[in-house]
């Protein structure tokens, strides 16, 4: 008898906020990551309070896992700072990237924000001039180094002015992103040329 197998590709969420117990959008979206199957969350400032990150620990889980999502409040413009130090002493030459550097290629890497501001103020004519993806070139740009597939962006707007409902629509949806990438059911090019992923304005509040 034949046997198919569907590989499933394990989804790693590096989840940054720096105070959680205020959040609003990321508690429910991380606690909506957290039911799929599959995925596992790494909540960097609950296990780095003090920013004394474990490089060994964090380069294994990298290799244990096909997709990578950062997920965080968007902070000037932004990922909250520990994202930052993360990159900077994970992401090692020799083992990320440089010569010898292999550990992440071919992997899936995105972002997965909450934005205080609306869709309309990520646009050339508005005030941010910058859309959330132009904003995030950084961190493209490093995937990129790596060898990593980049894909738009999950972005929650207006997060000041949803309504609870709005926000469980937005888990909902987070985990059916998440879900797509561990069965493999998404489309990478066109996720990685899109402008955004799964976005959407509260459409009552447009300003
Ligand atoms: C330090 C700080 C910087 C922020 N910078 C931005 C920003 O650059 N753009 C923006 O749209 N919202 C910004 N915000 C608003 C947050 O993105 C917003 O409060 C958050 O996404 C709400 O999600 P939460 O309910 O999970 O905390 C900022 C908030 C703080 C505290």
């Amino acid at each position: 008898m034949a046997v198919t197998t569907t590989a499933l590709h394990p989804v790693l969420v590096l989840f940054a906020h720096p105070a959680v117990a205020r959040s609003r959008v990321n508690l429910r979206l991380v606690e909506a990551a957290r039911a799929v199957p599959g995925v596992t969350v790494n909540d960097l400032y609950e296990r780095y309070p003090d920013f004394d990150i474990d490089v060994a620990r964090e380069q294994e889980l990298l290799a244990a896992h096909d997709v990578v999502v950062m997920q965080h409040p968007f902070y000037w413009y932004s990922t909250p700072s520990i994202l930052k130090e993360w990159q900077d002493l994970v992401l090692e030459h020799g083992w990320a990237y440089g010569r010898g550097g292999r550990a992440l290629v071919g992997k899936v890497m995105l972002n997965a924000l909450t934005a205080g501001g609306p869709e309309q103020a990520y646009r050339p004519d508005g005030p941010n001039q910058f859309t959330i993806r132009e904003l995030l070139a950084p961190l493209e740009q490093t995937a990129r180094l790596c060898g990593m597939h980049y894909l738009a962006p999950f972005v929650v707007f207006g997060t000041h002015r949803l309504r609870p409902a709005e926000i469980e629509a937005h888990a909902a949806g987070f985990a059916a992103l998440l879900t797509g990438l561990r069965d493999g059911t998404v489309d990478l090019e066109a996720a990685g040329r899109a402008p955004l992923l799964g976005a959407s304005s509260s459409p009552t509040h447009g300003g």
